[in-house]
């Protein structure tokens, strides 16, 4: 699995504004399309084009475009949809499916509650989206599901992960990409990532 490392300032920037306690609601869901957003920027540079022919005012010319399905993005519930409109406002026509897991407060393991693909998933550049990237329960057990439905090209997006968390994708789904906004310390007690940004789920949906 290669894992990506975000250099630019301006992600940096804007993670940090997410983590702060006092960013409210509506920051927070603003920061979080637009780290998508340029994340989505760098993680797509690799997407497949062929060459058509286009007519300008001027001539006709051979010209690159998209090649092959629409991608598809893949939210984790709940705080992965938080990150879609970043990446529509990239891909305007790509899918968009959706996974369902709850992680258990006890356990801390994932429980899987919703899944809903595209049809042709095995065709598709498949990027899958959640802001957090903790013991990797969550990333791992989506991506199983995706593959158990037959997604072959998967790219998976963290805004913030820890250590452990990408140790696990990276042991369980060795032939992935990963794209992680920053790199944390560590995991606390209660498995949140330090010094992170606390429940992204309810950070974006208000529900503290
Ligand atoms: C959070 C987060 C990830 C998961 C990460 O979701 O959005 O999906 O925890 O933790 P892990 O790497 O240890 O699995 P949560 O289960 O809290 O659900 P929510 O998005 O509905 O709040
Ligand atoms: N889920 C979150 O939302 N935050 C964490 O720090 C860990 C899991």
């Amino acid at each position: 699995m290669s894992v990506s490392y975000m250099t630019h300032p301006l992600i940096k920037h804007k993670i940090t504004l997410l983590r702060k306690e006092t960013t409210t609601t509506g920051e927070f869901r603003k920061l979080i399309e637009e780290i998508a957003m340029l994340m989505g920027y760098e993680a797509l540079a690799d997407l497949p084009t062929t060459e058509i022919e286009v007519k300008t005012p001027i001539e006709t010319t051979r010209q690159p475009v998209l090649e092959g399905k629409k991608p598809v993005i893949v939210p984790i519930l709940r705080a992965g949809l938080g990150m879609v409109n970043g990446l529509l406002a990239l891909m305007p026509l790509a899918r968009v499916g959706h996974i369902g897991l709850a992680r258990d407060p006890e356990t801390h393991l994932p429980r899987e509650y919703y899944c809903n693909l595209p049809n042709l998933i095995d065709e598709r550049q498949i990027v899958v989206v959640d802001p957090m990237l903790a013991t990797g329960g969550s990333a791992v057990a989506a991506v199983d599901s995706i593959k158990k439905r037959g997604g072959k090209k998967i790219k998976f997006m963290s805004v913030i992960a820890a250590p452990e968390g990408v140790s696990a994708l990276m042991q369980a789904h060795p032939d992935i990409q990963l794209y992680v906004g920053c790199l944390d310390r560590c995991l606390n007690e209660n498995a949140y990532i330090c010094p992170g940004l606390g429940d992204a789920g309810d950070r974006i949906f208000g529900t503290l």
